[in-house]
This record gives structure tokens, sequence and C-alpha cells, in this order.
């Protein structure tokens, strides 16, 4: 039975190209006995440039814009689309972040549909606690449940804010597909660096946290990871292909 490996991009699977090229060759040897796919929080097209720029093999599904679209041979999967875009009220949300003039909005390309995408400015002469990440994050999901807005708010690389579906995170696409494939969740190894891929490691799928993961990731380790997360000793494709000997896949 072919095992499935879900991997982040961004510092995760690209970011040492000696480890990447390297993976690349395994994953190749073993095409027959593995499907492969990616779950980045780019954009489908900022997506397949870096393919280009980075020489990523092709997978057999893409998960993009964290986890609120997915792609297979350049076709968006509608099912998915629908789902998501029940009980989801866009044009709400986004008047009401403009009160919070901490969240700069990213550029158009990285909005979607499902996808509301900010940089969370720093002030860096003011040390007061209210201003923290933290207290933002909590002060805007408690602003969206008042309005009864149902959205989940994902806090990245210390710096990126993505609000999204109730239904539509990484975590969510990869058990949609999953499911699909038939793999089970022990046959399946999810890979990530920050905090848009802690929803991939909620499912009940073998994980691992490259070791140059994010803050905010590391944090989610140390307090609620299960004995089936592995943190590993190296950095970017290195740690995934530590982990695929770890647990014994390859
Ligand atoms: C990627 C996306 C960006 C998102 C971030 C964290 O960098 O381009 O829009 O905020 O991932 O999910
Ligand atoms: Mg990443």
């Amino acid at each position: 039975m072919k095992f499935l490996l879900v991997t982040d991009l961004d510092n995760t699977l690209v970011g040492d190209q000696q480890a990447l090229l390297c993976l690349n060759r395994k994953l190749a040897a073993y095409a027959g006995q593995v499907h492969l796919i990616y779950a980045t929080g780019r954009s489908y097209a900022s997506a397949r440039q870096l393919q280009q720029e980075a020489q990523l093999l092709e997978p057999a599904y893409w998960i993009t814009g964290v986890g609120t679209e997915i792609y297979c041979q350049n076709q968006q999967d509608a099912s998915w689309a629908e789902r998501l875009s029940q009980n989801w009220d866009r044009e709400a949300i986004v008047s009401l972040t403009q009160s919070f003039p901490q969240l700069v909005p990213q550029s158009q390309a990285e909005q979607n549909p499902w996808k509301i995408s900010f940089f969370l400015r720093s002030y860096q002469s003011n040390h007061l606690t209210e201003d923290s990440p933290e207290a933002l994050l909590a002060d805007l999901r408690s602003q969206l449940a008042h309005h009864n807005l149902s959205a989940q708010v994902v806090f990245s690389s210390n710096r990126d804010v993505d609000i999204l579906p109730q239904q539509g995170d990484k975590g969510l696409a990869m058990n949609h597909l999953r499911t699909q494939l038939q793999v089970p969740p022990e046959q399946t190894l999810v890979c990530g660096d920050s905090g848009n891929d802690i929803s991939l490691f909620q499912q009940s799928t073998l994980g691992v946290l490259v070791n140059n993961a994010q803050p905010e990731l590391l944090h989610w380790y140390r307090t609620l990871a299960q004995p089936r997360h592995y943190l590993a000793q190296s950095g970017y494709a290195w740690g995934i292909l530590e982990a695929l000997f770890y647990f014994n896949l390859l």
C-alpha cells in the first residue's frame, strides 16, 4: 500500500536546496509507493512559480491558500470551494478587521474568496501588553465571535495573520484528500515549520516538525504534541528525510 506524504513548502520542503534534491531523488525512486501532496499558504500561482524556481516534483494534489483551495492537475476542487462558502461572510469579516490598525493587508494576490490575510504591524517602541500578538489575536477572535462571524484565525512566522472559514485549513484539506485516497492515518506523514501547519498536526496522522520550526509551532509542540509527532534534529528537507526513516515509511 502507498503511504502519503503531505508537506508544507516554504522553510519545510524548500529552504535547503541540497536537502530538497536529495529528498526528490529518494521520492522519485519510491514513486510507486508514495502519494505526494503540497500544503502551502501561498496562492496556487505563487506555489507553481516556486515549483519552477526550486525544482519541486509534481505532486498528486496542491493544497494552497492555507487549505482554502485544493487543486489537482490545474483543476480547482469545486466541492471544497462550495463547502467553504457555507457560513462564511467575507465582507462582514473584512469590515470588522478595519477596526484593527495593527492588521496591514497583504497583497491582493494573496487574498482569495476564503482567505483574508494580513501582516501584523509591530510596535517596537511600545511594550504595553495590549500590543502583544497574543492579545491582539484574542481580541480579534472575540470580536468575530461577538458578531457571530464563523472563522478561524491562524498566526504564522510571528507575523502573518490569516482569517479562514472554520471548515478550511491545511489539516482539514489534507484529511479530505487522505480519505479520498484511502490511506490510513498511520501511513500518512505531515511536515511543517510554522503556525499554519498546526492544523496538519491536529489530525490523527504522523507528523514531523523540521528543526528550524518557528516559535509558535515549537510552543504548540511543547504544550500539545502527541507521541506520533516528531521534532527532527535536522532542518528543512533533511528533517523530512529523517522522519521518513524514523517512522519506517521508507
Ligand atoms: C504564505 C502566504 C501568506 C500567509 C502565510 C501564512 O506566506 O503567502 O498569505 O499569510 O503563508 O499562512
Ligand atoms: Mg512554512
